[in-house]
C-alpha cells in the first residue's frame, strides 16, 4: 500500500525521485524473454551490462565508498530494483527518454510494449513492440555512459561523441559497439529477432548485444582496442621520438571510467648481444605502473588523479587523446643499441588501485593496442 503510494508520488514527480524510485522489479525478466529471443538473451547475459553490478572491483570500490553515495552506483550499475547483477532488457526497453544526458537519469514507461528501432509495430504472444526513436540514439547509452561525479567517477563519452567525426558521419554508439566488429560501424548479420514456434519471425538486421568493452575476456578486449592507435619511432641523433596517435573516431581514447584504467606506452632497447632493457613503462615486481621521476619522459593516457580511491580523488589531468589527436616523447638511447621497441599497452584495471583495496591475484593481461620495432 505505501510502496504503490510512494510509486505514484514518484511518478508525478519523477525527475525528484529519480529513476531508482520508480523502477519495478525485474529480477525474472531476462528469463521471460529468453524463450523467444535465445541468442539475445545469451549475448546479454555475457554482456558486462547483466553483470554490471558483480565486477570484484566494483564490489571493492562501492563497499569503499560512502555508504550515501552507493545507491549512486546502484543507479547505473543496478538499476532495476530486484535485480542483484545488473542491467535487465527492460533498462534499455522501456526508457522513453531522459531528464538530461548524465547520471543515469533514465525515464521508464513500464505499461507499454517493448521498444523497438523500427516504424512498424508488431503484436506477438508476449507483448507488443512499439517504435521509440529514443532507443537507437547515443542519447540512451550517454545517459549512464556520463557520470559526473562523485570523485573522479567523471565520465565523458557522451559530450566526447557529440564532437567527433563519428557523429557528424551519423554514427551513433550502437553502430560501432553494436556491430559484429566491437569498435568499428559494419553492416549487420540478419536473422530471424525471435524464435516463437507458433509465429515464425522474418529475417532482421542484428544487434550484438554483448556490447565488448575493456571488462570483457582478453580475447574479447584485444578485439575492440587492439588497432585503435599508432605507434611510430623517429631517429633524432640519439634519441628516440614516440608518437602515439589516436585512429577512434567516436570519442576520446581512453574513454569511459579513466580513472581505474591504464594505458601507457612502453619503450625498450635491445643491444646488439639481445639483452633488453625498458626504457619508459615498466611494471614493478608486484605489477604496479611506476611513474618516472618527475621531468623523465614518459606517456600515459589515462586520468592522473590526486592521491587517494577514484571515488575521493580529484581529477589532476585528462591525458587521453581526442580523435586523430597525437603525443610525442623524446627517449634518450643508449649506444649500443641495435633495436628499439615502442609498444601502447591497454590494462583495464590499476594494480595500484587493486592493492590499495586489498584485491588478490594479479590485474588483467595487458593489452597491445600499437607496437612498432624499428632497427637503430
Ligand atoms: C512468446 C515469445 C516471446 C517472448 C517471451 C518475448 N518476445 Fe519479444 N518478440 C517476439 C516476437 C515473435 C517478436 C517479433 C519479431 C519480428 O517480427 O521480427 C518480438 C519482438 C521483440 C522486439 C522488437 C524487435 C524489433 O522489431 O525491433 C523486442 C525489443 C523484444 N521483442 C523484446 C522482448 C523482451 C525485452 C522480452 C522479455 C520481457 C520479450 N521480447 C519476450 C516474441 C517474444
Ligand atoms: C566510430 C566508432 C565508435 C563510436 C561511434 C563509439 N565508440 Fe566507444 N569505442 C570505440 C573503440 C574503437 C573503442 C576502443 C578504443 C577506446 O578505448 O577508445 C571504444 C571504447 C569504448 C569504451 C571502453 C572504454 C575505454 O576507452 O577503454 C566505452 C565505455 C565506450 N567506447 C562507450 C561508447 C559510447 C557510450 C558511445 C556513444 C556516446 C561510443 N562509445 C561511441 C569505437 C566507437
Ligand atoms: C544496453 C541497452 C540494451 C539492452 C540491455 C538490451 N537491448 Fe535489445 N536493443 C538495444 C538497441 C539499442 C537495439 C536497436 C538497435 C538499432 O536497431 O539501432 C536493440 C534491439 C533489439 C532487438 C531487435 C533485433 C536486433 O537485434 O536489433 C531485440 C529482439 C532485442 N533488442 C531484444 C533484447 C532482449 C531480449 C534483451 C535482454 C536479454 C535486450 N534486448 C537488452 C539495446 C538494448
Ligand atoms: C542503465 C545504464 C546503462 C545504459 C542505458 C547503457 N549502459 Fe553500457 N554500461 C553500463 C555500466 C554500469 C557498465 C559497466 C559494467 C561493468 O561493471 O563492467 C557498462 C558497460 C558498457 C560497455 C563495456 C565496457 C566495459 O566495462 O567493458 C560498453 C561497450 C557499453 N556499456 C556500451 C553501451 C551502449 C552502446 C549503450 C547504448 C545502447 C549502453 N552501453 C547503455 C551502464 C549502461
Ligand atoms: C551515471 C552512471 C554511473 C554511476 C553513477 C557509476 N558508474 Fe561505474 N560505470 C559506469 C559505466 C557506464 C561504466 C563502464 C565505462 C567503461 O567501461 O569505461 C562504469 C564502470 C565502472 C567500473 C569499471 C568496471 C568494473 O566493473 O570493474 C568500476 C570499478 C565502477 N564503474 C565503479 C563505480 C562506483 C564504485 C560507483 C559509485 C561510486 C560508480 N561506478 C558509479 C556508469 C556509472
Amino acid at each position: 500500500m505505501l510502496a504503490r503510494a510512494l510509486l505514484i508520488l514518484c511518478a508525478s514527480l519523477a525527475f525528484a525521485c529519480g529513476p531508482v524510485a520508480t523502477a519495478p522489479d525485474a529480477a525474472s525478466s531476462v528469463a521471460a524473454c529468453a524463450s523467444c529471443h535465445p541468442d539475445h538473451a545469451r549475448d546479454h547475459s555475457r554482456s558486462r551490462h547483466a553483470n554490471a553490478a558483480n565486477g570484484a572491483l566494483y564490489r571493492a570500490l562501492r563497499d569503499a565508498s560512502a555508504v550515501g553515495t552507493r545507491s549512486f552506483c546502484d543507479s547505473c550499475h543496478r538499476p532495476e530494483v530486484g535485480t542483484s547483477d545488473g542491467l535487465s532488457c527492460e533498462s534499455c526497453h522501456q526508457a522513453i527518454g531522459n531528464f538530461g544526458t548524465s547520471n543515469a537519469r533514465l525515464r521508464w514507461d513500464r505499461s507499454g510494449a517493448v521498444t523497438s528501432a523500427r516504424q512498424e509495430s508488431v503484436a506477438t504472444r508476449a507483448h507488443g513492440t512499439r517504435f521509440h526513436g529514443f532507443l537507437p540514439t547515443a542519447d540512451l547509452c550517454g545517459t549512464c555512459h556520463e557520470v559526473e561525479g562523485p570523485g573522479a567517477f567523471r565520465e565523458t563519452p557522451f559530450t566526447e561523441w557529440q564532437r567527433s567525426p563519428a557523429a557528424q558521419r551519423g554514427d551513433t554508439c550502437v553502430s560501432c559497439h553494436g556491430s559484429p566488429t566491437p569498435g568499428r560501424a559494419s553492416p549487420r548479420p540478419m536473422a530471424p529477432a525471435a524464435v516463437d514456434p507458433i509465429a515464425p519471425s522474418p529475417d532482421r538486421a542484428r544487434t550484438d548485444h554483448r556490447f565488448v568493452g575493456p571488462d570483457d575476456d582478453t580475447e574479447s578486449a584485444a578485439r575492440l582496442l587492439v588497432g585503435s592507435a599508432t605507434v611510430s619511432v623517429r631517429r633524432e641523433g640519439a634519441e628516440a621520438v614516440v608518437t602515439v596517435t589516436s585512429l577512434v573516431t567516436g570519442h576520446a581514447l581512453p574513454t569511459g571510467v579513466r580513472a581505474v584504467r591504464e594505458l601507457w606506452l612502453e619503450v625498450t632497447t635491445v643491444d646488439r648481444a639481445g639483452r633488453s632493457t625498458i626504457v619508459s613503462g615498466a611494471l614493478d615486481g608486484e605489477q604496479r605502473l611506476a611513474q618516472p621521476p618527475s621531468g623523465a619522459p614518459w606517456i600515459a593516457l589515462h586520468d592522473e588523479l590526486s592521491p587517494g580511491l577514484p571515488t575521493e580523488a580529484t581529477i589532476v589531468r585528462v591525458r587521453a587523446l581526442e580523435p586523430t589527436q597525437s603525443v610525442s616523447a623524446r627517449f634518450a638511447i643508449a649506444g649500443e643499441t641495435a633495436l628499439v621497441r615502442a609498444r601502447l599497452r591497454y590494462r583495464a584495471q590499476s594494480q595500484s588501485l587493486r592493492l590499495a583495496l586489498g584485491l588478490e591475484g594479479p590485474p588483467p593481461e595487458p593489452i597491445d593496442v600499437a607496437s612498432v620495432e624499428t632497427p637503430w
